[in-house]
């Protein structure tokens, strides 16, 4: 990290799209990870060490012993929306401002829902491998036949903003609509029920919680026991939340017709994972946010919510704000 006067430090964890890079240059002296892939552990902890500033991704651990040796620390800028990769309490015990981009990725990550829903139900994964075997003979009427969405029940986990524009779309093909949230939200279009009662009524289940310690393992071998015969489950949220191993032994029994999951408990996910036995799953590399126009926002808004830190403002999407209550 260069020395200079007055401008703050900024340790930036991997090159970002668009132009948020440039509008840090201009006002703060940033030292960018330069090799591809995240920084190793060391270089995150120095890196941080020596900043007034870091932005970092979802693979960066921000953690109290990071947040330890972060002396000079005074704000965090995550480009994610999702925060379970920082210990939140230790910024906040720390007063240091977290930011997160919620919004600009809502209705990127509920398309890919969508997509991953569609590309279950109607085997598309499963016919482009078919044809390019060239196990394709002759048009029959019984060749992959899939599963309608539309007549069909979604139940919507989490009713946060993504979860509701997954059941606004669903609605739009045509879809009834179940949705469960931790704390009771009524949602237009849509009928909230217990957890129960939306894996028990539902033909097709997307997940949208975020991963906390309560939301940990929610979808376990009992909650996966509990869907229709013959359902589909889609995770765009985050891995931890769906029993892995529970998944693939449901797919494999044939209990559940198929699942699509974009994320995973350990990521990229191990070549030791269950999940790559288990049939009618369709396994995505966490892309829900994943669209040219998307990616280069939220580095924008990283960006703004750590200049506004540095500038001593109010960060606008900040996930801790009790950071601004009076001492
Ligand atoms: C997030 O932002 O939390 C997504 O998982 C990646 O875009």
């Amino acid at each position: 990290m260069p020395e200079t006067t007055g401008r703050a430090r900024v340790f930036v964890t991997r090159t970002l799209p668009g132009s948020a890079l440039e509008r840090l240059r201009a006002e703060c002296d940033v030292e960018l990870w330069p090799e591809p892939g995240a920084p190793p552990r060391a270089a995150l902890l120095a890196g941080a060490a020596a900043a007034d500033g870091l932005l970092c991704l979802l693979t960066d651990r921000i953690d109290a012993e990071l947040l330890a040796g972060a002396t000079r620390l005074r704000v965090l800028s995550s480009c994610s929306v999702g925060l379970d990769h920082v210990d939140l309490a230790a910024a906040t015990a720390r007063r240091i401002p977290v930011g997160h981009t919620p919004g600009v990725l809502t209705d990127t990550t509920a398309e890919l829902a969508v997509s991953l829903l569609l590309a279950v139900a109607r085997r598309v994964v499963e016919a482009d491998r078919f044809v390019r075997e060239g196990r394709w003979c002759e048009w029959s009427p019984d060749l992959m036949l899939g599963r309608d969405l539309s007549g069909a029940t979604l139940g919507v986990i989490g009713l946060g903003a993504i979860g509701r524009a997954v059941a606004q779309r669903a609605r739009a093909l045509g879809m009834r609509v179940l949705g469960w949230n931790r704390t009771r939200r009524e949602v237009a279009g849509l009928q909230a029920v217990s957890l129960p009662e939306l894996l028990a009524g539902s033909d097709f289940v997307s997940v949208h919680v975020a991963l906390t310690p309560e939301t940990h393992g929610l979808l376990d071998a009992a909650a996966l026991a509990r869907m229709r015969p013959g359902a589909v489950l889609v995770n765009v949220a985050r891995g931890g939340i769906v029993d892995e191993a529970a998944l693939a032994a449901a797919l494999a029994s044939g209990r559940l017709a198929g699942a699509a999951l974009d994320v995973f408990a350990s990521e990229p996910l191990p070549q030791s994972s269950p999940l790559f036995a288990a049939p009618n799953l369709v396994l995505t590399p966490h892309i829900g946010s994943a669209s040219v126009r998307t990616r280069s926002r939220m580095a924008d808004l990283a960006a703004l919510n750590l200049l506004a830190g540095l500038r001593g403002e109010r960060i606008p999407h900040c996930a801790n704000p009790a950071v601004y209550d009076p001492s």
